[in-house]
């Protein structure tokens, strides 16, 4: 069963980890993709490397923090491939922090980019996906979605956020018949850049740490995106964890 083939998909944070991984894996099974991230030489090489091998991107510099750029990736979609299917909400910044580190900057540009991005994207298709009766909605939330830890609480606030926003989007879509389908998905530790932007160097040092120890490839999220992706047009599911088998929390 292949129901991705030919879907019309946007991935936001395609320029490194998760995201990119997830362009991959979708372009192997046939999506036509529209990559979205601020790096646009990043995007460009992936979009080129999907190219080469037989496969349909195109991409655009994005801040998914601007409702504009969101709605741009919407537009971009519809005039390269006529339509969109799916959009997968997985740009994301983690630079944690104790509160009493006070980093309130980086405060801010979590819940900018973790939760006003997402709900701006969410904004961008919502109508074309209501018009047309279908459209599938993807969010990268976390385990800190799921549970709050010190040193991580902003970000886990901004997670839990995604999964409120996300049922509540689910729920609402079945009530209103519209079609739509939402997938969360809640990764623990993944390798890609997400720890590198981390100011706080004692927070740093112990996320490293962690993260040498546990992480697995962001393929296997990927896979998961596929997963859900792949279902028929009647099921949704709704939420998956996923997470290094060794990783004790
Ligand atoms: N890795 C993990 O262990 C893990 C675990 C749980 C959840 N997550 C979540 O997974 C998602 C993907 O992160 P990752 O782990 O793959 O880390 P990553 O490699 O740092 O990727 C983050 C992506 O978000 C993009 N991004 C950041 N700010 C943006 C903005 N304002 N506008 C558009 N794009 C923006 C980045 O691209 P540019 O810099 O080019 O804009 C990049 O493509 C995030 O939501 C993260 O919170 C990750």
């Amino acid at each position: 069963m292949n129901n991705i083939q030919n879907k019309v998909v946007i991935i936001t944070g395609a320029s490194s980890g998760i995201g990119e991984a997830a362009a991959y894996k979708l372009a192997e099974q046939g999506a036509k993709l529209v990559l979205a991230a601020r790096r646009e030489d990043k995007l460009k090489s992936i979009a080129n490397n999907i190219k080469a091998k037989g496969g349909e991107a195109v991409f655009r510099s994005t801040d998914v923090t601007k409702p504009e750029d969101n709605t741009a990736l919407v537009e971009l979609a519809k005039s390269a491939f006529g339509r969109v299917d799916a959009i997968f909400l997985n740009a994301g910044l983690m630079p944690s922090s104790p509160l009493s580190a006070l980093e309130t900057n980086n405060w801010n540009a979590m819940i900018d980019v973790n939760i006003k991005g997402v709900l701006n994207g969410i904004a961008a298709v919502l109508p074309t996906f209501e018009a047309q009766k279908s459209g599938h909605i993807l969010a990268t939330s976390s385990v800190a979605g799921l549970k709050v830890y010190p040193g991580g609480t902003v970000y886990c606030g901004t997670k839990w956020a995604v999964k409120a926003i996300m049922e509540g989007l689910r729920i609402e879509s079945a009530q209103a018949g519209t079609n739509i389908r939402t997938a969360t998905i809640y990764p623990a530790a993944v390798q890609s850049e997400l720890v590198d932007h981390i100011t706080d160097n004692s927070t740093s040092a112990g996320y490293r740490q962690l993260y040498d120890t546990y992480e697995i490839p962001a393929e296997r999220v990927a896979n998961v995106v596929a997963f859900a992706l792949n279902q028929p047009e009647d099921t949704n599911i709704s939420e998956f964890t996923i997470g290094p088998t060794a990783q004790p929390w």
